[in-house]
C-alpha cells in the first residue's frame, strides 16, 4: 500500500476504537473484510474457517478449526460461535476498527476480576465446555447435549413448547423456521449487527418481526415489539465499577399471556420464554413458594440494607423500572440477579458458589447481598 494510505489507516485505526467506545448500541464499525468474504476465495483457496478450536488469537488471526468450502450466510468469514471465540484468555479482541466480544475462550477467562481477561457480563461458555454441564447452557458448536437435562428446567408453562430450543440448544440453528433454531440463534434470534435498533444484546423472542407484518398473532400481531430493552455497557463490563455497568429492563405486573417480551421487554420475561414455571409458579407474596424475579426489592427490613443506586453490586445486580432513570424503589430482582447466562464457574452457572452461603457464618456477597441480615 502506499504510505498515504498507510497513514490514513493507522490514524483511523486509532480513532475507531474511540467511536467504537462513544456508541452505546450494537452496530459494527471497520473494514467489511474483517468479518465477510465476497466469494469464500482468495488466490484461488477457501477462506471461511470453523468448527471446534476457531478462535481469535493474540494476533488478531482467525486460527484453528478447518478451512470450509462450504460458504456462510451473509457471506461471514466464520460461525456466531467462531467469531466470538478467542484461543487467548483476553474477552475482547482488537481487530484494526472492530472490538470483538469473546463468550467463549479456549482457555479459563479470569472471573469477577476487571481488566482485559475478564468474563464478560453473560459469562463465558468456557466452564461449560470444559469443567462440567451445569456451568452453562450447552450450545451448538461448543458443547453436545446436556448430559443431564433433556429440556429447559421450569419449560412446561401451558403444556406447551415442546419443540427445539426448549428442549436443547445443541442443535444447529437450521431447523425449520424460527421453532427449531438452536445454538447461540436460541437466544440471539434475529442478530441485527448494522442496526442500531434499541435491542437491549440483540435478544428478542420468536416473534420478533421488525415489519410487523403479521406473523405474530398470538401477541396481537405487536410481533416488532417482542424484544428486550436495557442501556448497554460500552464494554461488556469487562470493566465495571458500581456506576459502569449494563442497566438491566424490570417489570412488576403479572406477565398476561404468551407476549411476556411484548408487554415488559425485561430480561426476566426473556429467561421466561423457556423457564416459564420459575416465573409463573412462584407466589405472589411471602411466604414464597419458589425464589421471585420481576418483583421490587423491598427497601425496608433485611433489604434496606442494599442500595443498588448507590452502591450497585455487578455480582448481584438488580433491573430497574426505569433504566434510564434508576430509582431505589425501581430497583426489581431478575434471573441475572444470580445466573450468568452463558455460563460460570459455578454450578447452576450461578454468579457466585452456592457452597459458600452459609447462615450465621459471617459471610458478605452472593445472597447476602440483597439478604443482609442472614450471614
Ligand atoms: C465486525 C464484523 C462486521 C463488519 C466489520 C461488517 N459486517 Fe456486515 N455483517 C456482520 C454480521 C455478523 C452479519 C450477519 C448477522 C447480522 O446481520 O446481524 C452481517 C450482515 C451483513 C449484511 C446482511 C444483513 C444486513 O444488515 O443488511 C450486509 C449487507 C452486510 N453485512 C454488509 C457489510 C458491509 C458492506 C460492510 C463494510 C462496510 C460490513 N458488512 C462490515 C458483521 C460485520
Ligand atoms: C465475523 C465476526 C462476527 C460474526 C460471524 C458474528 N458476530 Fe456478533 N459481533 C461481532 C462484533 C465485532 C460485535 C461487537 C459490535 C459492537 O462493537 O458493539 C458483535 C456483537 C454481538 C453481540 C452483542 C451485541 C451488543 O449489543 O453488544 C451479540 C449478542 C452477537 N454479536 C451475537 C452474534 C450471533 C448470534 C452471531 C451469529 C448469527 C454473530 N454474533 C456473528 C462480530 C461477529
Ligand atoms: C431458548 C430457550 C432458553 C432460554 C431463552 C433460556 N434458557 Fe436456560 N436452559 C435452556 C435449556 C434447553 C436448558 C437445559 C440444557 C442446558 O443446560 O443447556 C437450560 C438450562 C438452564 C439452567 C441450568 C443449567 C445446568 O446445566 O444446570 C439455568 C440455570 C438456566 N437455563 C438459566 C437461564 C437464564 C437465567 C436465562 C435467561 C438469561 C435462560 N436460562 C434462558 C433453554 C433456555
Ligand atoms: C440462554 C440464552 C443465550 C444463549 C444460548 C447465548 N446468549 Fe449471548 N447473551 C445472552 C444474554 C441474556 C446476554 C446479556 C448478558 C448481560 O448483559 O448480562 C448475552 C450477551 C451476549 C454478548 C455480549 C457480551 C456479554 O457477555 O454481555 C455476546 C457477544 C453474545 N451474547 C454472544 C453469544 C454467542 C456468540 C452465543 C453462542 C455461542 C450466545 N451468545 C448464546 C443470552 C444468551
Ligand atoms: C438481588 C437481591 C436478592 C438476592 C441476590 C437473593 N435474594 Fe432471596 N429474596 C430477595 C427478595 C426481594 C425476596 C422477596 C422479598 C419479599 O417478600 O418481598 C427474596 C425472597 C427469598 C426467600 C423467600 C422468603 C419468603 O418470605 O418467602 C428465600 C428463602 C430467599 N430469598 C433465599 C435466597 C437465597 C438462598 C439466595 C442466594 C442463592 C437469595 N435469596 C438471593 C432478594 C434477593
Ligand atoms: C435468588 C437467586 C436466583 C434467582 C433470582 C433465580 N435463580 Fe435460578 N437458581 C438459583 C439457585 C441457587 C439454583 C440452584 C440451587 C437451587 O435450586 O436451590 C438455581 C437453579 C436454576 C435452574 C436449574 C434447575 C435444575 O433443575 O437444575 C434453572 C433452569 C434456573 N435456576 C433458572 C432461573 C430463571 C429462568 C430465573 C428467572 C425467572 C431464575 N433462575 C432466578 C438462584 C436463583
Amino acid at each position: 500500500m502506499s504510505l498515504k494510505k498507510f497513514f490514513i489507516l493507522i490514524s483511523l485505526s486509532l480513532l475507531l476504537p474511540l467511536f467504537a467506545y462513544a456508541l452505546s448500541d450494537a452496530k459494527v464499525t471497520g473494514p467489511c473484510s474483517n468479518c465477510h468474504t465476497m466469494h469464500n476465495s482468495q488466490n484461488g483457496s477457501a477462506v471461511a474457517k470453523d468448527g471446534a478450536g476457531t478462535g481469535w488469537d493474540g494476533s488478531g488471526q482467525l486460527t484453528g478449526g478447518s478451512v470450509q468450502g462450504t460458504p456462510k450466510n451473509n457471506l461471514l468469514v466464520t460461525s456466531c460461535v467462531g467469531c466470538h471465540s478467542s484461543t487467548t484468555n483476553q474477552t475482547i479482541i482488537n481487530l484494526s476498527g472492530n472490538r470483538i466480544p469473546i463468550v467463549f475462550n479456549t482457555v479459563p477467562p479470569a472471573y469477577m476480576t476487571p481488566g482485559p481477561t475478564n468474563a464478560l457480563a453473560g459469562g463465558n461458555f468456557y466452564w461449560a465446555k470444559n469443567v462440567n454441564d451445569d456451568r452453562g447452557h450447552n450450545v451448538y458448536g461448543i458443547s453436545a447435549a446436556d448430559s443431564r437435562l433433556s429440556d429447559a428446567p421450569g419449560r412446561n408453562e401451558g403444556g406447551g413448547c415442546m419443540v427445539g430450543c426448549h428442549l436443547t440448544l445443541a442443535n444447529p440453528p437450521t431447523g425449520s423456521g424460527t421453532f427449531y433454531q438452536g445454538g447461540c440463534q436460541g437466544c440471539h434470534l434475529k442478530p441485527s449487527h448494522h442496526v442500531d435498533n434499541g435491542i437491549y444484546r440483540f435478544l428478542t423472542g420468536m416473534n420478533y418481526d421488525p415489519n410487523n407484518s403479521g406473523y405474530a398473532t398470538w401477541v396481537g400481531n405487536y410481533g416488532y415489539q417482542d424484544y428486550i430493552k436495557g442501556t448497554e455497557d460500552p464494554d461488556w463490563e469487562q470493566t465495571n465499577s458500581r456506576t459502569k455497568h449494563n442497566y438491566y429492563q424490570g417489570a412488576t405486573g403479572a406477565y398476561a399471556g404468551f407476549g411476556h417480551n411484548v408487554e415488559n421487554h425485561s430480561i426476566t420475561a426473556f429467561c421466561s420464554g423457556c423457564h416459564g414455571v420459575f416465573h409463573s409458579n412462584m407466589g405472589t407474596s411471602s411466604p414464597w413458594i419458589r425464589h421471585p424475579n420481576d418483583v421490587s426489592l423491598p427497601t425496608t427490613g433485611e433489604y434496606g440494607g442494599y442500595d443498588p443506586v448507590n452502591s450497585y453490586s455487578v455480582e448481584a445486580p438488580v433491573a430497574w423500572l426505569d433504566p434510564a432513570n434508576p430509582s431505589r424503589t425501581g430497583a426489581v430482582l431478575m434471573c441475572l440477579s444470580c445466573h450468568r447466562p452463558h455460563g460460570s464457574p459455578y454450578p447452576s452457572m450461578l454468579r457466585w458458589d452456592y457452597n459458600t452461603m452459609v447462615a450465621g457464618g459471617g459471610g458478605s456477597g452472593g445472597c447476602f447481598t440483597c439478604h443482609t441480615q442472614k450471614n
